[in-house]
């Protein structure tokens, strides 16, 4: 029997042509039902990005990401290759890390069982005389993990197709900016009450800059990214770099080599599910959206420069106006998101698309593509 939460018909006037479509109805930012279709169908089922790779640069190196699969860790072995492993003891399946952080080996904090970076168990206190039971049976679970240009994707599910087919055109489309190059200078961390699709569509529209922003970045002209692969994007376009607040005089030199479509402005992408790259003229950053209920997202943004930047003198000093903008920026893009979940709970209609909200359709329609009965 067809659940009409997810029939299509449903959702008839979201697949028209922009200048046509209805916006996703309310239920879909509001539902706890198709909140789990989506953690099924979507963040169990997506490449997932998150973090880069010099914030795991020596071997030891970890940080954990508490997706809704599960905790994963993410560490740098003695051959220096990444490893995602779930975040759970072989033994009775306690968390093993918290944070991020440094080590040598990864031991249990409930009984101690120890394992090497490369997931084999090689502590195991007070278990010899257990009977069939060999330590090499029981090493820390595997997840897939790939890296494109220092961008770290782990991934749910076994044996999924590449990380390359989910990027398409991304790939090639960043590639004057050297993304490789860059280097992760900071992060900042919110919670947020509102459901991760508004967060997202508010990354991918410039409709509410002028209102939302008023007193801060003012109103910002976008045009039509084209993709291929599992992303959409909008460029902003300014010869100026946008990651800075406008009036600040003296931001960052641009990247050297830049092609004409990267000189152009910023491009404000989304790989979807829910991770937004910015791409600057001047340096790059992210908007990782983390669902954790239906109305409730954790967003991470870091922030990267290329390494000949970094090495400015006063680089330190004059990050902290990139950082005023980010915060400033975000706290205002959050608030309206949070004013927006708490109508869309007593909304009892699906709204209509403005011009510029066209990756905001094209999310939608990517939402509906993985959730729906097929
Ligand atoms: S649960 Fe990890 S050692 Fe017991
Ligand atoms: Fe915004």
């Amino acid at each position: 029997m067809t659940n009409s939460l997810f029939d299509s018909a449903r959702y008839q006037a979201v697949r028209k042509p922009l200048l046509q479509a209805s916006t996703l109805p309310p239920e879909c930012y509001t539902s706890p039902e198709f909140f789990r279709r989506e953690v099924g169908r979507i963040f169990l089922q997506n490449w997932q990005f998150v973090g880069r790779e010099e914030q795991v640069a020596a071997p030891g190196d970890y940080f954990c990401f508490d997706g809704l699969g599960g905790s994963v860790i993410v560490v740098r072995g003695l051959d220096m290759r990444l490893k995602a492993y779930a975040n759970s003891c072989r033994h009775r399946g306690s968390r093993l890390l918290d944070g991020s952080g440094e080590c040598k080996r990864i031991v249990c904090p409930y009984h101690g069982w120890s394992y090497r970076l490369d997931g084999s168990l090689v502590g195991t206190p007070g278990m010899q005389r257990v009977e069939n039971f060999d330590p090499r049976d029981y090493p820390l679970i595997e997840l897939p993990l790939e890296t494109w240009a220092g961008f770290i994707f782990i991934h749910y599910a076994d044996s999924p197709p590449p990380l390359s087919q989910h990027l398409g055109s991304m790939v090639d489309r960043f590639a004057s900016h050297r993304p490789a190059q860059m280097r992760h200078v900071g992060s900042l961390e919110f919670d947020i009450d509102a459901n991760w699709k508004l967060l997202a569509e508010n990354a991918l529209e410039a409709y509410h800059t002028g209102t939302v922003h008023r007193a801060t970045l003012g109103q910002q002209d976008s045009s039509v990214v084209d993709t291929t692969g599992s992303w959409t994007a909008l460029l902003v376009e300014d010869e100026a770099s946008v990651a800075t607040l406008p009036g600040d005089d003296k931001p960052f030199p641009h990247i050297d080599g830049l092609d004409t479509e990267a000189r152009a402005g910023a491009c404000f992408t989304l790989v979807f599910p829910s991770t937004q790259l910015v791409f600057a003229q001047d340096c790059l950053w992210w908007l990782a959206f983390s669902p954790v209920a239906v109305d409730r997202t954790r967003l991470t943004l870091g922030a990267c420069f290329p390494q000949s930047t970094i090495c400015l003198p006063g680089f330190e000093d004059k990050l902290k106006s990139y950082f005023e903008r980010w915060r400033l920026a975000t706290a205002e893009d959050n608030a309206i998101c949070e004013a927006q979940q708490q109508g869309q709970k007593c909304a009892r209609e699906a709204g209509r698309f403005a011009p510029d909200e066209f990756a905001v359709h094209a999310l939608a329609n990517w939402v509906l593509d993985q959730v729906l009965e097929r």
